[in-house]
């Protein structure tokens, strides 16, 4: 629709029934033929909203009053969820949140992948609330906290119901820092490790002198046992440890490792469970981050090759393994892609976690020509691993899609998907 003639502007005020959820969970609703997402709205409601953005085949809006309310709807513990980005769902009841999930997995996987399985039921997290080992958080002046979605206006928050207490613990000491300093502070992450309760903290600063607050940390955090300061390690040796599926896996600041601690355990049990190993096999495990599902399987397997591109992870990679013991894995670092067309041995199952964006097509070509018999595909994005599951899906059958609510809150799900060679 050319813009001079959309039937809506910029702050008109509608009413109008929602009539779905998109892929992030806000409302769809239409009006005078176009449709209009509405962040924080049920279906089956009756609203009443502002048009605030105007694209050109959809508007947002922004919800003023519900005239008519869903019966899923539940009031929010968190007092900032009408300003902050980062739950999104928390205004539905927790049933109709993982039914929101498995469509959504549903809907992709139907449409994007063209492939037709109907997708699991979505496996409840353990832990609704408290559940985030992980959190960055900008800084402003004597503010700390996330920024509304989609802008830069941060939103200073005391504490965030997603996190882990210790992660909140550890941010009510540096707000106290930035309160009290005429600051540089511009970032702020901090990860909690189970293993042992450690925290490790990574402070981005436009200034280069780091004695100030790292001596602060020191005295004020208990559980202390790293400072990162502009990418170098300040204090401590740069790592937290992970227990996982009875394994310890050391996790350094810049290495990935699944967020929801309280489902960690489960969501690589399901993945290992489906992928059903014999001692004989060779397994591949593509984009192994800290070497997580590699040193979990080597037991069950005859060899395991790692491939991840973050040097430190590599690292973290290979002491994880002497840590426990395992002798089978080899890690290699670099990029998926080229790695994988340099190995010689034939592969029998592959496990691949890739991260938001997906597999690149010459990985999932040169995987088709490979032709491992058994492939386990985890995904925390449904759009780009149906995506992914379509262009393996002529040499590959999926067989299974099970999703799993690592992301309670949001609209975000993780998936595991058994493909086995046709
Ligand atoms: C979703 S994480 C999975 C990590 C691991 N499987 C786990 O469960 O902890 C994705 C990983 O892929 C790595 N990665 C991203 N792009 C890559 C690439 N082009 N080649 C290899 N690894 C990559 C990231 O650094 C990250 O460790």
């Amino acid at each position: 629709m050319v813009m001079g003639l959309m039937p809506i502007k910029i702050d008109d005020v509608c009413e109008a029934e929602v009539i779905s959820l998109e892929n992030e969970g806000s409302g769809v609703c239409k009006v005078k033929g176009i449709t209009v997402f509405v962040p924080k709205t049920l279906v089956g409601e009756k609203i009443r909203f502002r048009i605030t953005e105007i694209k050109k085949n959809f508007a947002r809006g922004k919800l003023i009053e519900i005239q008519e309310s869903s019966p899923d709807r539940i009031v929010s513990k968190c007092p900032y969820y009408n300003e902050c980005g980062g739950c999104d769902l928390r205004h539905q009841n927790d049933i109709k949140n993982l039914e929101f999930k498995r469509q959504k997995v549903q809907t992709a996987i139907s449409k994007i992948g063209k492939i037709n399985v109907k997708v699991n039921d979505v496996l409840p997290s353990f832990k609704n609330e408290n559940y985030r080992n992980k959190a960055s958080f900008k800084v402003e002046e004597d503010k700390i906290g996330f920024y509304v979605n989609g802008t830069y206006q941060l939103v200073d928050v005391k504490y965030c119901m997603l996190l882990e207490k210790e992660i909140s613990d550890t941010l009510t000491v540096i707000r106290e820092y930035i309160k009290n300093n005429n600051n540089s502070i511009k970032q702020v992450t901090i990860k909690h490790g189970n293993a042992m309760n450690e925290i490790l903290i990574d402070v981005y600063s436009t200034d280069k002198q780091d004695e100030k607050i790292k001596t602060y940390l020191i005295s004020n955090v208990s559980n202390l046992k790293t400072i990162i300061f502009n990418g170098k390690v300040v204090y401590g040796n740069g790592y937290i440890s992970q227990i996982s599926n009875g394994l310890m896996f050391n996790c350094s600041s810049n290495s990935f490792f699944q967020v929801n601690g309280s489902m960690v355990d489960k969501l690589y049990e399901v993945a290992i469970k489906e992928a059903k190993l014999s001692k004989s096999d060779v397994v591949l495990d593509l984009y192994c981050g800290t070497g997580t599902i590699s040193c979990i399987v080597s037991s069950c397997v005859k060899k395991v090759i790692g491939i991840e591109i973050v040097d430190d992870a590599v690292i973290d990679a290979n002491c994880n393994a002497r840590i426990n013991n395992v002798s089978n894995v080899k890690f290699i670092c670099g990029d998926a892609t080229k790695e994988i067309s340099k190995i010689k041995e034939k592969i029998d199952v592959i496990f691949v976690d890739p991260p938001r964006k997906g597999m690149s097509r010459d990985a999932i070509a040169i995987i088709k020509k490979m032709a491992p018999k058994k492939m386990v595909y985890i995904s925390c994005n449904p759009v780009t691993m149906a995506r992914d599951l379509n262009y393996l899906s002529n040499v590959y059958e999926v067989k299974k899609i099970i999703p799993i609510d690592m992301f309670p809150n949001t609209n975000h799900v993780e998936c595991v998907c058994v493909l086995s060679l046709r």
